[in-house]
This record gives structure tokens, sequence and C-alpha cells, in this order.
């Protein structure tokens, strides 16, 4: 099997089942990312982006998504033909995701540090092992340690108090944060970043962009990083695919994608699509 990359889509193609038949939607897709590396995919509302990304984690319930052809392999192996239970071990272990809306992630009813808790204890194949071999305290610590350095990291002031704290008192910014902070605590290979902080403050999602890619970065977690902004693009990742109608029309070092755009759809999005940093 081929393994040289983190994670390879395939000729990935995806139709979605209606009364008519199926509606093909994803058409013919191949991207993938190394190990630690930041990849942006950029293309207008309805081009495929979520859908795309979705798929790595078969998030898109079948039906009414139809995966028609191709493979998603991760470390060599086809995601596509994974049981349940295998992605289940996968998702918010190995790979992680942070969703446009905040609070589709954080469960109203408990803390901070709760949930975050949880994640570290209970999600992923690896749990399983940890919980077997070490005490109960001990992973709570740890869990509770790298809590509190991830919201560290993502600028959030008092950590251990905001750890006790409840998602409803807590800003926009700082939920989003946390959700980021989440998303890595099991230190995943892979992050699928889908729009985070869209529904924020231009300056506030700047900075919370800037954390999450310092952070990645020390720590080698790959991330696809979905965004309408082609300046967040140009500066988030190394590496830019553009989207239109469910296809790739477009890819390679985001500076050259940017500053010489071999399509007239890139040249449009130029003109089109927001370019504030
Ligand atoms: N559950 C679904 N059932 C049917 N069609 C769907 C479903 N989810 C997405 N689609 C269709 O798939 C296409 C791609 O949608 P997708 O959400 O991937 O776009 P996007 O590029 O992420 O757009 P945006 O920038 O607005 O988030 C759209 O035409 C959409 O209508
Ligand atoms: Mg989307």
């Amino acid at each position: 099997m081929d393994a040289k990359h983190l994670l390879e889509i395939k000729n990935l193609h995806i139709g979605f089942k209606n009364d008519e038949g199926v509606t093909p939607t994803i058409k013919d897709v191949n991207i993938h990312i190394d190990e630690g590396e930041i990849v942006t995919i950029v293309g207008e509302s309805g081009s495929g982006k979520s859908v795309t990304v979705r798929s790595i984690l078969k998030l898109i319930p079948s039906p009414p998504a139809i995966y028609t052809q191709g493979e998603i392999l991760f470390k060599g192996q086809n995601i596509l033909d994974m049981q349940e239970n295998e992605i289940r071990a996968l998702r918010g272990s190995e790979i992680s995701m942070v969703f446009q809306d905040p609070m589709i992630a954080l469960n109203p009813v408990f803390t901070i540090g709760q949930q975050m808790e949880n994640i570290y204890l209970y999600q992923g194949a690896s749990s399983t092992h940890a919980r077997l071999s070490k005490k109960k305290s001990i992973l709570k610590q740890e869990a509770r340690d790298r809590s509190i350095y991830l919201l560290e990291k993502m600028s959030l002031p008092n950590p251990e108090n905001l750890l006790k704290m409840y998602p409803f008192e807590l800003s926009g910014g700082m939920k989003q944060r946390v959700i980021i902070a989440m998303a890595l605590i099991k230190t995943p290979k892979l992050l699928l970043a889908d729009e985070p902080g869209t529904s924020l403050d231009v300056t506030v999602q700047a900075s919370i962009n800037k954390e999450l890619k310092r952070l990645v970065e020390e720590e080698h977690i790959a991330m696809f990083f979905i965004t309408h902004n082609l300046g967040v693009a140009k500066q988030l990742g190394k590496r830019t695919y553009v989207m239109k109608l469910g296809e790739v029309v477009e890819e390679g070092l985001s500076e050259d994608v940017f500053l010489n755009p071999k399509t007239d759809y890139t040249k449009h999005l130029l003109d089109v699509l927001p370019k504030i940093i």
C-alpha cells in the first residue's frame, strides 16, 4: 500500500441521493497532505469543500451521501472500507475536527474541564489502552495538565478557572479557542478545520488563526484549513487547493496559486472573495 502521504484522497466521487437519482457532487477529487503540513482549501460557497473534508471521517451519513468511487487513505488504509468502530477509534484522537459553529461542539450541561477530560480519557482507540494500563487519577491529572497547557497556548487567561466554567459563560471568541484546544487534546495526526470562527469579528478570527497555526506547527499536527478568505489561505497554508463545483481546479504552493493563478476561476475568486488578513 502507498503510505507516503499521511492522508491521500484518490479519485473521490460522492453523490447525493434524491427522488430523481444520484446527483454527482464531488467529482474525481485528488488531495493529499503530509505529516505536519498545513494545506488550505478555498472555493465559492457550494464548491464541495465541506463535503470533501467531512468525507474523511465519513461524517456525512450514507444515504443520502453515496461514495461512488475512490479511496481515502489514512496512513495507507482506506477509511471508506473501515467499519464504524474503526472510524470511531480515529475520530477525535488520530483525526480531529473543528467546525464552523462553536455551539455544535460544546455541551451546555458540562464544564469545559469535564468536557476536555472526557475527550482525553474516553475518545479514540489509544484511550482504551491507556485506561487499562494507567490509574484513573493519573489520567485525570494528565488531562488537566494538557487542557491548561492548550488553553494557555490559545491565549485564554486563567485556564484553571476556565476549566470550571460552562460554555454559556464564555464569549464567542473564547468558545472558539476552547474548541480548538479540545480538538488538539489527544495530539491528533490530522486536524480538519472547516472555516473556524467565521461567525466572529475578523480581528478575533485573525488572532485565533495565528495561535492555531503556531500550535499545530509546534506539535507537528497536519491541518486542512477551509476558508473563503484568500488572505487567510495564503498566510496559513503552504499549499492550496482551489475547488469549483465539486472539482479541484487548481493546486500548488499558496503563493503561486494566489500570485500567478493559472485558471480563470482562481482569478475570478481573487476578485470576488475577501482578502482581509
Ligand atoms: N446532506 C446533503 N444532501 C444533499 N446535498 C448536499 C448535502 N450536503 C451538501 N450537499 C451539496 O453538496 C454541494 C457542496 O456542498 P459543501 O457544503 O461541500 O460546499 P462548501 O464548499 O463547503 O460551501 P460553503 O463555503 O458555503 O460552506 C452543494 O451543492 C450542496 O448543496
Ligand atoms: Mg462549507
